[in-house]
């Protein structure tokens, strides 16, 4: 049977940095409130003019291509998860391969808000798993300063710029993605939404003074629902895959607020050196927060450990996937 395995991760932040004390000088917050809060003290900017996603996305891809030996001809599929893309067309993904020089590959983008990087993980193996295709980049990451307003104090603390990106390749042993519990509902659209610049709201005088181009958010009823599914799904793969708390290695947690990351995570019943966790300095980087983790975690992963991911986002989307590592 053939699994896809993830061969390599890379990944990039940009090397601008908003502290909590910033944020404290423009709207009405507090290091204390954001840091008890939320668990963020820093997050990254992608700063010059006409700078997108894909910026970020380049930087990431070409350090897999380094770190994975593969030529960018090499590259058969690369599928984006992000909600920021460049332009609302082409796909981010385009705009990754021209940067890169891949020139023979399709890929597209994948929308699924914070859980978008999930979502097009499980996408990418299934490629694998067909046994058409043998090198496939997942990246994700977001520029979500871009839809960030910086008048509103219940947000704008919150999100960051990043970007990671995996190569999946077929292998005939027992790792790689193992198993996947993905949802989308649409209940939570009028909780967590961008409502300008889509066919339903095009880009108009009126959007712009309504504000329909930011992230808006209903903070209190998100929170509820990524608690009690994020923690639900990554039990119900824990318990399908007869995995105990001992047998899981990591939790890779979407990093959307510390304390859902640790309600999820104590449901499991793991122990916080388990689990990977960097908001404090990136913030939420939407479909970034899980590469990127696999990105700074990647020295100290072991063939062989069984690693959950899991993550929650706008619509409602969330999911679970079960990992072991490859390598
Ligand atoms: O990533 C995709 C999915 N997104 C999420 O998972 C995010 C889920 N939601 C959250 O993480 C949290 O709801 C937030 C971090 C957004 C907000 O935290 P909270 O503990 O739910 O705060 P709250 O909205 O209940 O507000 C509590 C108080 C309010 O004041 P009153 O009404 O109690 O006087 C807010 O006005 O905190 C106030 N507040 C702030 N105070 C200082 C809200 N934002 C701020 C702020 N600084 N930045």
């Amino acid at each position: 049977m053939i699994q896809a395995a993830i061969t390599g991760v890379g990944g990039y932040v940009p090397e601008d940095v908003i502290t909590n004390e910033d944020i404290a000088k423009i709207v009405d917050t507090s290091d204390e409130w954001i840091t008890s809060r939320v668990g963020i003290k820093e997050r990254r900017v992608l700063k010059g003019e006409a700078k997108g996603v894909s910026v970020m996305a380049a930087e990431a891809v070409k350090q897999l291509l380094q770190k994975t030996n593969t030529k960018p001809e090499e590259v058969e599929i690369l599928i984006f998860a992000t909600s920021t893309p460049d332009f609302i067309f082409p796909s981010a993904a385009a705009m990754t391969c021209e940067a890169c020089g891949i020139k023979n590959a399709f890929g597209f983008d994948v929308q699924a808000a914070c859980a978008g990087f999930i979502f097009a993980l499980e996408t990418g193996s299934n490629f694998v798993r067909s046994g058409k295709y043998k090198k496939v980049i997942v990246v994700g990451g977001d520029k979500m300063t871009a839809i960030t307003n910086y008048t509103d104090r219940t947000t704008c603390p919150l999100f960051g710029d990043g970007v990671g990106a995996v190569m999946l390749e077929p292998t005939e042993e027992n790792v790689g993605v193992m198993d996947s519990i993905l949802h989308v509902d649409g209940i939570g659209i009028n909780h967590l939404h961008m409502r300008g610049g889509g066919s339903a709201h095009p880009a108009s005088v009126e959007t712009i003074e309504k504000q329909m181009h930011y992230v808006y958010q209903e903070g209190q009823v998100v929170f509820k629902h990524a608690v009690s599914k994020m923690a639900d799904v990554s039990a119900e793969i824990m318990e399908r895959n007869h995995l105990s708390k001992d047998d899981v290695a990591w939790f890779v947690p979407h990093q959307a607020n510390l304390r859902i990351i640790d309600a999820a995570a104590n449901r499991m019943g793991l122990s916080s050196d388990k689990v990977m966790v960097n908001i404090h300095k990136y913030g939420n980087t939407s479909a970034g927060t899980i590469p990127l983790c696999l990105w700074e975690w990647e020295d100290k992963l072991k063939k062989g450990d069984n690693i959950i991911l899991a993550a929650f986002g706008a619509g409602f989307t969330w999911g679970s996937i079960y990992l072991k590592w490859a390598y």
